[in-house]
């Protein structure tokens, strides 16, 4: 027989650990909605367009990581690699930009990239982002981070490092990457052939390539602070002492250039030191000119998104968080529902439905099976109560009720059952 397993780098998610997945959700839902931030669900698959324009034609997801594929009209369409071009597409599309300002949206999700797996990367992973349109103001900056802030703690998070950055934009981006090329001029033939590539087109990525002959070329490559016009500079010191007066604490990384080509200005991420590698557990920043691009009005914009399995993998490692060890339990019914003989069947039903009705969680027997294994099985899957019922039972009027963990029990009116479990 053939075994089937999952595709490589991609994971099933279930019971127990789904309960800690659940709680992040509700935690980020909750923390969203209270900085004015609601759901938006977008497609999970899109023009393929759309992430080559928005994501850069010479970023790694561009050119190597992207589920694409041509459906049956020939059309070329790609899984979502990321949620904030879907959400720009839907934004422009919808005229959202008609609506009254900032319009604040949040979304979660799987995402796919067809990246090398290993720890903390997958192919298909899920993402809760945020995406905030029309305030160029750094104070929205502030506010979003704030917020990742809030989330990160009620989720039960700690000990993680906020690094910040401006790359600058249109206006000075420019000088910077002359300066770039400038710099790399003389060093070419050293650099892995992706940089060489990248020297051309986006020599800002060779700052954020991984490969060691271009981390030691790199040292003493101009700084991007260096260059910001005036216009990002007052930008970022006002970012920077508005996370000073709201106690948020930051480090300044110069060398982080996102992954991604629609940043300006503010870039950021969270990491943590106990992820190895792939340390980064949220990040984001702003794309000012990223909803023009897609043919809309001029409109600045900023977000971030999370990594889920990477927030569930710290909450699962016992030395940082004790508190969700005990959300990793598994659930148990409160009550298996014990029959024997067609009547009390069917009373069995009707008493489970009164039962659920409530919210409680009742397990019934299956036809054929005798009263002890259907007990046994009550053990097996540790319901809190048994109710058994015979035909006896049922021209009384009555049932028996067990309680599986010690042994107690005595008998109660069909119809008072409601009353013994709710009180
Ligand atoms: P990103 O940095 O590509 O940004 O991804 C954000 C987060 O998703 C990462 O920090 C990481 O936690 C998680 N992540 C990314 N790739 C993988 C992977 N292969 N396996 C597991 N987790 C992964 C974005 O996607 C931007 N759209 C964020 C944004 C929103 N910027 C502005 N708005």
């Amino acid at each position: 027989m053939t075994k089937y397993s999952a595709l490589k780098g991609i994971q099933d998610i279930f019971p127990p650990e789904i309960y800690i997945w659940q709680r992040v959700e509700k935690v980020a839902r909750d923390v969203f909605s209270a900085y004015g931030f609601q759901e938006l669900r977008a497609p999970i698959i899109e023009s393929t367009d759309i992430f080559i324009r928005s994501i850069g034609e010479t970023t790694d997801i561009v050119e190597k990581e992207m589920y694409t594929f041509s459906d049956k009209a020939g059309r070329s369409i790609t899984l979502r690699p990321e949620g904030t071009a879907p959400v720009v597409r839907c934004y422009v599309e919808n005229h959202l930009y008609n609506l009254p300002s900032p319009q604040k949206f949040f979304y979660s999700g799987p995402m796919f990239r067809y990246e090398r797996p290993q720890k903390g990367r997958l192919r298909q992973f899920y993402q809760i982002g945020v995406e905030a349109f029309g305030v160029k103001e750094p104070k929205i900056d502030a506010e979003i981070l704030s917020m990742l802030r809030l989330f990160l703690e009620k989720a039960g998070l700690r000990g993680l490092n906020l690094e910040v950055n401006s790359i600058g934009c249109e206006k000075c981006r420019p000088d910077y990457k002359k300066a770039l090329q400038d710099f790399f001029s003389g060093r070419i033939d050293g650099l892995c052939p992706d940089c060489r590539r990248r020297y051309k087109y986006n020599p800002l990525r060779i700052l954020d390539c991984k490969v060691d002959a271009c981390i030691n070329l790199r040292q003493g490559a101009p700084k991007v602070m260096n260059f910001l016009c005036n216009g990002c500079r007052e930008h970022f010191d006002t970012l920077l002492s508005l996370l000073s007066l709201l106690n948020i604490p930051y480090g300044i990384n110069p060398d982080m250039v996102r992954g991604l080509d629609y940043y300006t200005r503010t870039t950021f991420e969270v990491t943590s030191v106990e992820l190895g590698a792939q340390n980064a557990v949220a990040a984001g920043g702003r794309y000012d000119k990223l909803v023009e691009e897609f043919g809309g009005p001029p409109t600045p914009a900023i977000g971030f998104a999370i990594g889920m399995e990477r927030i569930v993998t710290l909450l699962r490692t016992p030395t940082l968080n004790q508190t969700v060890q005990g959300e990793l339990r598994t659930k148990y019914p409160k009550v298996f529902i014990a029959t024997i003989g067609t009547p009390a069947e069917k009373e069995g039903l009707i008493i489970a439905d009164r039962l659920r009705e409530k919210g409680i969680w009742v397990e019934l027997g299956y036809k054929g099976n005798s009263l002890k294994s259907q007990l046994r099985k009550a053990d097996r899957l540790g319901a809190e109560y048994a109710l058994i019922l015979g035909d006896d039972e049922i021209s009384s009027g009555m049932v028996k009720w067990k309680r599986l963990s010690d042994g107690s029990g005595g008998e109660i009116l069909i119809s008072d059952i409601l009353n013994f479990f709710l009180t």
